[in-house]
């Protein structure tokens, strides 16, 4: 069966290349967003909205480490592709910031609506690559990238929770 066993080696070739590509996507946009979280950090009107944009710095920060630390266990230098989503997403909260009254709780809603749909691309992009991973000979990878995906899930709960306990109230009753 020496031509299956060539053919299973191009594929497995050809399912790294392409696991690599998305860690540059991906690897990219944990760069990008941490500018935006600056941003929103600074454009929040509660002390607390922008302690947490503070926290998710942080643990973005570590998220690149951990994504470098995955290139090198693929035997790749970290490298990053545009992530178009990212950038459009980055976009978005710019305009949130540009369309809302700054010290305003609208401002604080609409920074955690941009918020969490950087959370969900990024849920949606490690939630995949994870299921991935159980297809790599590094079996260590697919529990970094849980890791992220948990970190990721929990500061989109944190947002959500901040909405529901004052975040929203105060935007509405204004
Ligand atoms: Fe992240
Ligand atoms: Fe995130």
């Amino acid at each position: 069966m020496k031509s299956e066993n060539t053919n299973n080696e191009n594929i497995r070739t050809e399912f790294h290349r392409f696991f690599v590509e998305q860690l540059k996507d991906i690897y990219w946009a944990e760069k990008h967003l941490k500018k935006g979280l600056r941003k929103m950090r600074k454009a929040a009107t509660s002390p607390k909205l922008a302690a947490a944009f503070e926290k998710h710095y942080n643990e973005s920060d570590k998220q690149e480490a951990t994504l470098e630390q995955i290139f090198a266990l693929m035997g790749e230098e970290p490298q990053t592709k545009r992530c178009e989503a990212m950038a459009g997403l980055l976009k978005e909260v710019e305009e949130m910031i540009d369309d809302t009254e700054k010290n305003s709780f609208v401002r604080d809603a609409g920074l955690i609506l941009a918020a969490q749909k950087v959370e969900h691309y990024e849920i949606a992009t490690y939630g995949t690559l994870r299921t991935l991973a159980a297809y790599l000979p590094e079996k260590k990878i697919k529990r970094m990238l849980e890791g992220i995906l948990a970190g990721e899930k929990k500061t989109d709960e944190a947002l959500t929770k901040m909405a529901e306990d004052f975040v929203n109230e105060c935007a509405a009753v204004g």
